[in-house]
């Protein structure tokens, strides 16, 4: 792919709209970064980052330590990684939004009552892009994630957009269709394998306008099928969403999706629209605060490489959000702290990259394109792969192994998720998907406990040592001292010789999801030194786990493996 398709908007002649003179150059660099890391799946290699972008290494080297000391990627020996961090730009467009957040649970209730797969999808320009998906798909077909963009022609919701689209998006659309039409610039669907005409969608857009619904009859690959159907906002009477209805044609064809379960998608749909129509409006969140100051002695400490205008072009993202979806030039300034005239640069910039479009009343609003900075790859990260670089920085700095372990859905074992081992000290050999009874370990006890009394399952409390507490009522007085002091210190109760430390990984609602260990030899540190001098460091990796899981379960649900 040219290294110019995922870069500059076609504009209304389908001709890319030529870079303003103001534009930021360093910040659009580092988008077109950020951009062909994602369609890589996050990862690529500085000479793959100098063949995709085109650009020189040494600054490709510069931008990626930037965005390093942003948190928006880590370096994993010469590759850049995306991390999680990343999708806090995702967020803010979503948050703005609030569609996810006021429809989502619908969508979850849908997709649960058909048991069949239900999404929520804005259009992006002559494309839809998924802003929230319900997943339950069985037979083998492709499923899309959060941030994904499809051709609006070869999807569902596609023409209930396209009812609404201007004479200016159709010349776009014809345009993309001439320049591509084998739908390269769209990673996320097949190649197109047989031309459609252009009149085809032209009459389903006119179908979808006069029903009120729309099909897609396996246009994406074979045997995919949905029936979708439009979410109206309530003040302008336009469409906001797309819910879509996705299965396979083992189970319905797109006639029988259309005849048995597009009445249900309808009564959905208007269970919405009540939503959208009833809900208060939002409180501002809180603007983010001393990102200035921040970027400022970061250029101070790194010089060159770091690309002050990259960071501070970034940080104008974040000042939208919920309650904060149209902002001024001056609202922006003012969140960022930002000079007006740095602020106003980096929104020409953005507007030109289209991740901004101009609003009302001298305003400006992210569009769904900025999803396309991180979120499809990251909407899939695992508690595990949050968890793994983090446990590989506590290892190094004591040198001893560390690990992440879940409560099994018995409730009576751990089960290990993630691990970096240093040396062995254990009889049996913990690898991930290991699991050992919760009673007798550090991470087990700092997950019952915060488990309540009457709903904990123990199972049996055999004595593994001589030292394993097997006493019911020892064992709960020791756990309500785990949760006062939040962190488990288990001294040779599982095997003689290991003593090992836990504390909890909490998610968004300060429920415990997760526990994070360091284990070692009893003679190499006292129990005094454990508390010490690993817990601290214990502390600080489950408050880095935690940060990254709070971003990326804000709008996706974060499995543990
Ligand atoms: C999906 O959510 O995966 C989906 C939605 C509409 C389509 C195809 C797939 O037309």
């Amino acid at each position: 792919m040219p290294a110019n398709t995922t870069t500059a908007a076609l504009g209304a002649t389908g001709q890319p709209d030529a870079v303003p003179a103001e534009a930021v150059t360093p910040l659009m660099r580092g988008i077109a970064v950020l951009r062909h890391l994602t369609e890589a799946g996050g990862t690529l290699s500085p000479s793959g980052l100098e063949r995709a972008t085109g650009l020189a290494r040494s600054t490709i080297d510069r931008i990626t330590s930037t965005l390093a000391r942003m948190g928006y990627v880590r370096l994993d020996g010469r590759d850049a990684v995306l991390t999680p961090r990343l999708m806090e730009l995702g967020n803010a467009y979503l948050s703005a939004l609030r569609l996810p957040a006021l429809l989502a649970a619908r969508a979850d209730e849908l997709a649960d009552e058909l048991d069949e797969s239900v999404s929520l999808a804005v259009g992006d320009r002559d494309g839809i892009r998924f802003i929230h998906q319900a997943t339950r798909r069985r037979a083998m077909s492709l499923s899309f994630r959060i941030g994904d963009l499809l051709p609006a022609e070869r999807t569902a919701p596609g023409p209930l957009f396209a009812a609404e689209w201007s004479d200016d998006d159709w010349t776009r659309w014809r345009a993309r269709r001439a320049a591509d039409p084998q739908d390269r610039a769209f990673p996320a669907v097949p190649p197109r394998e047989h031309p459609h005409p252009d009149e085809e969608f032209e009459q389903r857009a006119a179908q979808a306008a006069a029903d009120g619904w729309a099909l897609d009859d396996q246009l994406i690959e074979p045997g995919l099928v949905a029936v979708a159907a439009p979410v109206r906002d309530p003040r302008t009477g336009q469409v906001a969403c797309v819910a879509s209805v996705v299965s396979h044609t083992s189970r319905h064809t797109a006639a029988g999706l259309r005849d048995t379960l597009l009445p249900r998608l309808r009564a959905a749909v208007t269970d919405m629209e009540r939503e959208l129509r009833e809900s208060p409006p939002p409180e501002p969140a809180a603007p983010p605060s001393g990102l200035a100051t921040w970027t400022g002695a970061s250029k101070q400490e790194l010089g060159r490489e770091f690309v002050e205008s990259l960071a501070r072009g970034l940080t104008v993202l974040t000042a939208f959000g919920e309650g904060r979806a149209e902002l001024t030039l001056t609202e922006v300034a003012k969140a960022t702290g930002l000079a007006r005239a740095t602020a106003r640069r980096a929104l020409i910039t953005y507007e030109h990259l289209g991740l901004v479009r101009p609003a009302p009343h001298r305003t400006f609003t992210l569009t769904p394109r900025v999803l396309s900075l991180g979120f499809p790859p990251l909407s899939r990260t695992t508690l595990s792969q949050i968890a793994t670089p983090h446990l590989a920085d506590l290892s190094t700095r004591v040198h001893e192994s560390a690990s992440l372990a879940v409560l099994s859905p018995s409730g009576e074992e751990i089960q290990y998720t993630a691990r970096v081992a240093t040396i062995r000290v254990m009889s049996v050999n913990i690898t991930v998907g290991t699991r050992l009874p919760a009673y007798a370990t550090s991470m087990g006890r700092v997950m019952l406990a915060d488990v309540p009394e009457q709903a904990r399952v123990l199972g049996e409390l055999k004595a593994l040592t001589p030292r394993t507490v097997t006493d019911p009522a020892a064992l709960s007085a020791t756990l309500d001292e785990v949760r006062a002091q939040g962190y488990a210190l288990v001294d040779e109760e599982l095997e003689e010789g290991l003593r090992s430390i836990a504390v909890p990984v909490r998610d968004r609602t300060g429920r415990v999801v997760a526990a994070v260990n360091v284990a070692m030899h009893a003679a190499r540190h006292t129990a005094d030194e454990c508390v010490h001098d690993i817990l601290p460091e214990l502390r600080a990796t489950a408050a880095g786990i935690e940060a990254d899981l709070h971003v990326a379960g804000r709008f996706t649900r974060v499995s543990a493996a």
